[in-house]
């Protein structure tokens, strides 16, 4: 298909597709007049898209909500769930407030030790640098895109978002492992429920969970319900249940097979040629497959810099693996998402951060 606008390649690790907008009006044009180039363009792009220049969400915030829509049928409304309101949009429920200031309040993510890779770069690969998931894969089913949109960033060399391609990482597999892991299952948890690797190392009690609050398993390979293509579908310390998990049917606990099986996976899934470092310009809009992509935040300095970002999460098309299934988070009558969790634990918040909050 001939696109609108020029789509070129972004990253040197082969994935990933940048659109320069310098007319905005023309580039809300060309989706009103074919609403799916744009979702075409994440798909052969391994589910990557930079959007460079849509300087006017800012003050047109329900564009991005729009923008949202191409991607799927359904865009999540944050005051429809138990979000806190000091998170979500003044104006607009389906956009979530990521940002250090008042009141959102969200801290940067703890810097990687050592700070910088032996040559001096952003450490990227796990287990240096931690925090590497999907987002909210603990849900079934679990959300299929997210856009996410600079309105205010830190210098570059800091508070990047980085990216692993999970069609190339499995790809990348020895034919011997991607037998072991044909038909295996993680375990993903909710933040904040005592099964994080570091909550279950250093003892600490795991909490009863509502049905809605249960770990939920996830295949290790997702085949994206649009390009069809085998992706791995993972997460890492914060976001696996490290207490009967990571790995379905294997040995659990950090010390057990499926702990092995788990660092071994990641530790390829997010090496140099599978991973692609944003440094965010502002008005950058980034939009991510989750069905096909893992991510992480970076550390970056909150002391010197207010950092403000806006996040949509677009459901709707998880795939046959789950037709017909009732969504596993909605909290039965009378009960509310985060119930006997105490305060609100967000999906990408480090393992440190989570800890650090802990009584
Ligand atoms: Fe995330």
């Amino acid at each position: 298909m001939k696109y609108p606008l020029k789509l070129s390649p972004l990253s040197e690790q082969g994935f990933g597709g940048v659109i320069d907008v310098d007319e905005s009006a023309i580039f809300y044009q060309s989706t009103q007049e074919n609403p799916e180039w744009l979702s075409e363009a994440m798909d052969i792009s391994d589910g990557l898209l930079l959007i460079k220049g849509l300087s006017d969400i800012v003050e047109y915030p329900e564009r991005l909500v729009e923008l949202s829509y191409l991607f799927g049928n359904e865009v999540e409304n944050y005051l429809d769930t138990p979000t806190p309101r000091n998170m979500i949009h003044n104006d607009v429920g389906e956009i979530l407030v990521i940002s250090n200031r008042p009141p959102y309040d969200r801290q940067p993510p703890v810097r990687p030790d050592p700070p910088t890779t032996e040559s001096g770069g952003v450490p990227v690969q796990f287990p240096h640098l931690k925090g590497w998931h999907t987002d909210q894969s603990f849900r079934r089913p679990p959300p299929d895109v997210s856009l996410f949109y600079g309105v205010e960033v830190t210098p570059h060399g800091q508070g990047q978002t980085l990216f692993a391609n999970g069609y190339a990482a499995y790809k990348g597999l020895s034919d011997e492992l991607k037998k072991k892991i044909e038909g295996v299952s993680g375990l993903h948890a909710l933040l904040g429920t005592g099964r994080s690797r570091q909550a279950v190392q250093h003892g600490l009690t795991a909490m009863e969970l509502l049905p809605h609050q249960q770990s939920q398993p996830q295949p290790i390979v997702r085949i994206h319900p649009v390009t069809k293509h085998p992706a791995l579908y993972l997460c890492e310390y914060g976001q696996m249940d490290w207490l009967d998990g990571p790995i379905v049917g294997m040995e659990p606990g950090p010390d057990g097979e499926g702990a092995a099986l788990l660092h071994e996976l990641m530790v390829h899934f997010t090496g140099p040629e599978y991973t692609y470092v944003h440094e965010w310009d502002v008005f950058d809009l980034v939009v991510y497959d989750n069905r096909c992509l893992a991510h992480s935040a970076t550390w970056f300095d909150g002391e010197k810099y207010d950092r403000v970002m806006w996040r949509t999460t677009v459901n709707g098309n998880p795939g046959p693996e789950y037709d017909g299934e009732s969504r596993s988070w909605i909290p039965q009558e009378g009960q509310s998402l985060l119930d006997g969790l105490g305060e609100a634990r967000w999906d990408n918040l480090t393992v440190n951060q989570v800890m650090s909050k802990k009584p």
